[in-house]
């Protein structure tokens, strides 16, 4: 399983997945909520967004996750949760959450480490490059540009 915020899908996000699929037969995004962060987009267009930007990729699959991931884990008999790594602050994000859902689930992490390339992708710089006016189509696969500016033009108007 990938599971994240995916708020938005990104170039390094699909990198991760690959990756996971190049070890795994079968892979689940599981596309979740992250109680630290408040989202900009709602958890069913960043289902969609997911969904089409790996359509077509044999073995991958894409779902909402609702509530906690351990039960979810639990639920598709997941092997175990692949996570890309960008550097050590993603490992320092990471480690207590692979360890609680090891203790919750019996679910262990993987950590792989992600085209050095898509290294400056993060869901939350694309927001605040998109907020800012600044260009993240070369960022985000199709679809999302428009999804990202449609989201931040209704807080925006709030
Ligand atoms: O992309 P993110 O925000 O780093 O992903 C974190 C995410 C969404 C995978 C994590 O917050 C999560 O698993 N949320 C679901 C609720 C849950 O199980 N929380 C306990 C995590 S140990």
């Amino acid at each position: 399983m990938c599971p994240g915020s995916f708020d938005p899908i990104t170039l390094g996000h699909l990198d991760v997945v690959r990756r996971a699929r190049s070890m795994f037969d079968e892979v689940v995004v599981g596309i979740a909520s992250n109680s630290a962060k408040s989202a900009l987009l709602a958890v069913d267009v960043r289902v969609a967004l997911a969904r089409t930007a790996l359509d077509g990729i044999d073995g991958v699959r894409v779902e909402p996750v609702d509530g906690l991931l351990a039960d979810f884990l639990r639920d598709v008999h997941a092997n175990a949760v692949v996570k890309g790594l960008r550097g050590g602050a993603d490992f320092d994000a990471e480690l207590p959450m692979a360890l609680m859902n090891r203790h919750l689930a019996g679910v262990e992490t993987v950590f792989v480490v992600g085209d050095p390339a898509l290294a400056h992708i993060a869901s939350s710089l694309v927001k605040d490059v998109a907020r800012y006016g600044g260009a993240i189509d070369d960022l985000v696969p199709a679809g999302v540009v428009e999804a990202v500016r449609e989201a931040l033009g209704r807080r925006d108007d709030t």
